[in-house]
């Protein structure tokens, strides 16, 4: 039962002190966030990955996340993901392959200067492309930044693999009218050239969890409760941005509550658990899924079971690595320029 796990938990970490540290995204169970020693966004986790003294980094998350906790984190520490089932869907949407392949023929179409921008949620080897490329990893929290940072460097934008944050940080530059979509599995949704006549080009990806918010969920619960104010994830889509009071990520969503007064009404589009944990968080606010009964849980995040994260935390005590993270050589050097290159907008 929790209890005992919980007891488990607690004995283990005990017996491996600060030679471990647990980093929690904010869409983890809640048996597994009530024993992160920081939970946060995909930003600030990779940023308390960069500073972690502990041999072993637990990582609460999914795969993209510790490949980058890898990367970031120095060659002696070793990343652990309790499960290895826990794979974004959005990251798989876009292999280095089918990038390289999709580069090659935008670029033969214009002499101006691309530069690739990938969200968090790729894998190492698209990360490494982007820094080979001049470009960058970004987050929900700093895309704009990314984009301002690569018009600062070249002409043009390849965004992968969220067209939705594509999107909604394009309007948030005022540049909307510059998007053209990048389909990789539609042969005719792959028009090189009308690619190379417009500043940003979209990648075909997008996250299912947050598609799965439409605007007339925030239409009805205007109706119903006109007094709730509402915030959404940039992953979102673009309607569901716009009909919205506030967006940013999963941090700000979480600040928006924190700094709500209380009697608000807050309702929360994104992901189910990170809900959860603010209704709990902050009893003075009132806290509502937007999706009302229809859950939005990401099967990636939920992985993370408390018993694998019990198992590997006893296997350490027992002197066996078990689930570790580890970006290959070749791949981390670059994709590590290119996580750099976030850290230091
Ligand atoms: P944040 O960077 O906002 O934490 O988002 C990560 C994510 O996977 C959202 O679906
Ligand atoms: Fe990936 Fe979406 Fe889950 Fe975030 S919520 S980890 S983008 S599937």
């Amino acid at each position: 039962d929790e209890d005992e796990r919980t007891e488990r938990i607690e004995a283990a970490l005990a017996e491996l002190g600060d030679d471990v540290v647990i980093l929690g995204h904010n869409y983890q169970r809640r048996e597994i966030v009530e024993h992160a020693d920081f939970v946060g966004d995909s930003y600030q986790l990779s940023k308390e990955a960069a500073n972690a003294d502990a041999d072993y980094v637990i990582f609460g998350g999914v795969t993209f996340m510790a490949e980058s906790a890898d990367i970031i984190t120095d060659d002696e520490q070793s990343v652990i993901l309790p499960s290895m089932e826990a794979s974004c869907p959005m990251a798989g949407m876009a292999e280095a392959l089918q990038v390289d392949a999709a580069w090659a023929e935008i670029t033969a179409e214009t002499d101006d200067d691309i530069i690739p921008i990938t969200y968090m949620n790729s894998y190492a080897d698209l990360k490494a492309f982007c820094a080979e490329q001049g470009g960058l990893v970004c987050t929900s929290s700093n895309a704009h930044k990314a984009f301002e940072y690569a018009f600062d460097k070249g002409d043009k934008v390849l965004f992968l693999p969220d067209k939705h944050l594509g999107e909604n940080t394009a309007h948030r530059l005022g540049m909307e009218d510059e998007i053209v979509e990048w389909d990789p599995w539609d042969p005719e949704g792959k028009d090189a050239s009308a690619a190379a006549e417009n500043d940003i080009i979209l990648w075909d990806g997008y996250c299912q969890v947050h598609e799965r918010f439409r605007a007339s969920h925030i239409e009805d619960l205007r109706e119903e409760r006109p007094d709730a104010n509402v915030v959404v994830h940039p992953e979102c889509r673009r309607e569901v941005v716009e009909a919205a009071d506030v967006v940013g990520s999963t941090s700000t969503i979480t600040e928006t509550v924190e700094n709500a007064d209380p009697g608000d009404t807050w309702a929360i589009g994104t992901e189910i658990h990170l809900a959860k944990h603010l209704d709990r968080w902050h009893p003075e606010v009132e806290v509502l899924p937007l999706c009302g009964d229809a859950c939005m849980d990401c099967n990636a995040m939920r992985q993370i079971d408390p018993n694998y994260l019990t198992w590997v935390l006893e296997e350490l005590v027992e002197g066996r690595e078990r689930n570790v993270i580890e970006v290959a050589p070749e791949e981390k050097e670059l994709a590590q320029v290119a996580l750099d290159r976030m850290l230091e907008i």
